[in-house]
């Protein structure tokens, strides 16, 4: 951007339509491949917007100081029904923005109370004097540019910073039941440490303010997004959230929330799996938030407790008494399977073994068995292809899969049911 911030008009360009992403069908915005890469899937736009809507935010309007193509500023005034504020300093991006503001309302058959400025978000007054009405915010969202393949994920790399952007909004922000309502977009990678110091920038502002970290995952293990809900915006009664986007669009998400706000490491039982217990992989993002005992206390049957095996990488681990009672149609997506332990074969899983595991699997009753462990990419299925075929003299009816716990030499051979 170049000279004094401005106001976008919203302008259609035909051939800059592009379906939105993860939004329902004939749902068209004004995208191109860089915008793309940076917006919000509308799913998660909306799943947040419908969040928000419980709030009890104060009067007001939306504003967001680096709104992009803005698609989630859109899904906000939308829903909510406020008028909005969105600023670029990317001059294209802002018109996509414009346009898209439009686009959207009338796809959804509301009336467009957007305004966008390209312009620098952090300088609040010069954005503010373009307008004659007094602007007062019930709602700060942030969603900064961050450096592609970062590995420190440092505030400083977020663009634009997050402390001048909420020194420049602050005195323009409007206090609901628990103070102002702000929602800050965060790399989902970020550390406990990095965590530590966002909180740190909040507290010098308003200090001691309500906060719930929310963590959302799209599946495949990854958490895709981490956000900080504070004052009116924040759950008073829950520091912690984690939700999973339901692979269909028009479903609502399973929520999970808790109390605390450090997430503890769970505790290592080293209570070796003995055959009858049952055994669970689960999602690898859910216990990367720190809420997977929290899930756990949902669907543990009666007096049964779960032993944690393995708490990190890719396949955590917890052994149990019962079968888990699950109940929300998305729990299924919390687990990568579960069943019973029905053997133990104290040998490694590799081709000079494969057929005595084999062997064992049949005597037990198995005739298909996933590999569900860490082994080299090029070796799996070269060992999955070899249990298939051996596994097709077998005369059982058992389903299942094979995994360990850790560095002990047992494999565990589990039955689903
Ligand atoms: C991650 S994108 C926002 C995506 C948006 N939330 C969406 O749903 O489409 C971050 C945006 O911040 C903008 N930006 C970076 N520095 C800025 C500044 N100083 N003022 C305003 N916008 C800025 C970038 O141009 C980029 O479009």
């Amino acid at each position: 951007m170049t000279g004094s911030p401005r106001v976008i008009d919203s302008l259609l360009h035909p051939e800059k339509m592009n379906m939105i992403p993860y939004g329902p069908e004939g749902m068209q915005v004004h995208l191109d491949d860089m915008a793309r890469r940076l917006a919000t899937p509308w799913q998660v736009c909306m799943i947040r917007a419908r969040q928000l809507e419980g709030c009890n935010l104060p009067d007001g309007m939306v504003i967001d100081p680096a709104c992009g193509a803005g698609l989630q500023l859109a899904a906000l005034s939308n829903v909510l029904g406020k008028e909005s504020l969105g600023v670029d300093i990317d001059e294209s991006r802002a018109e996509m923005a414009a346009t898209n503001q439009q686009l959207i309302s009338d796809f959804l058959g509301m009336q467009c109370n957007a305004k966008i400025v390209v312009g620098d978000g952090t300088k609040a007054p010069e954005v503010l004097e373009l307008f004659s009405a007094e602007n007062k915010f019930a709602l700060f969202y942030f969603d900064p540019a961050r450096p592609v393949g970062s590995t420190t994920h440092a505030l400083d790399e977020m663009n634009p910073r997050l402390n001048i952007v909420l020194d420049a909004w602050k005195p323009y922000l409007m206090d609901g039941e628990r103070g102002p309502a702000l929602v800050l977009d965060l790399s989902p990678l970020l550390s406990l440490e990095r965590r530590g110091e966002v909180e740190s920038l909040v507290d010098e502002r308003w200090p001691g303010i309500n906060r719930t970290w929310q963590w959302a995952s799209r599946g495949s293990g990854r958490i895709d997004r981490l956000s900080l809900w504070l004052g009116t915006a924040a759950d008073p009664d829950n520091g912690r959230r984690f939700i999973r986007i339901p692979p269909d669009q028009f479903s609502d998400p399973l929520e999970l929330n808790s109390v605390g706000h450090s997430i503890e490491e769970p505790d290592i039982q080293k209570i070796f799996p003995r055959k009858g217990k049952q055994l669970t992989i689960l999602d690898s993002a859910l216990v990367s938030s720190g809420m997977a005992s929290t899930w756990l206390d949902g669907v543990l049957q009666n007096e049964d407790r779960a032993d944690w095996q393995v708490t990190v990488g890719r396949r955590p681990i917890v052994t149990h008494g019962e079968p888990l009672s699950l109940k929300h149609e998305l729990d299924p997506l919390l687990i990568q399977c579960t069943g019973k332990v029905v053997s133990l074969v104290r040998t490694t899983l590799d081709e000079e073994n494969i057929e005595s595991i084999a062997e064992k699997a049949i005597d037990c009753g198995f005739n298909k068995l996933t590999i569900r462990m860490g082994l080299p990419p090029e070796v799996q299925p070269v060992l999955q292809r070899g249990l298939d075929r051996l596994l097709r003299r077998s005369n059982g009816t058992k389903k299942g899969f094979i995994t360990r716990t850790g560095a002990d030499e047992h494999l565990l051979l589990c039955a689903e049911e």
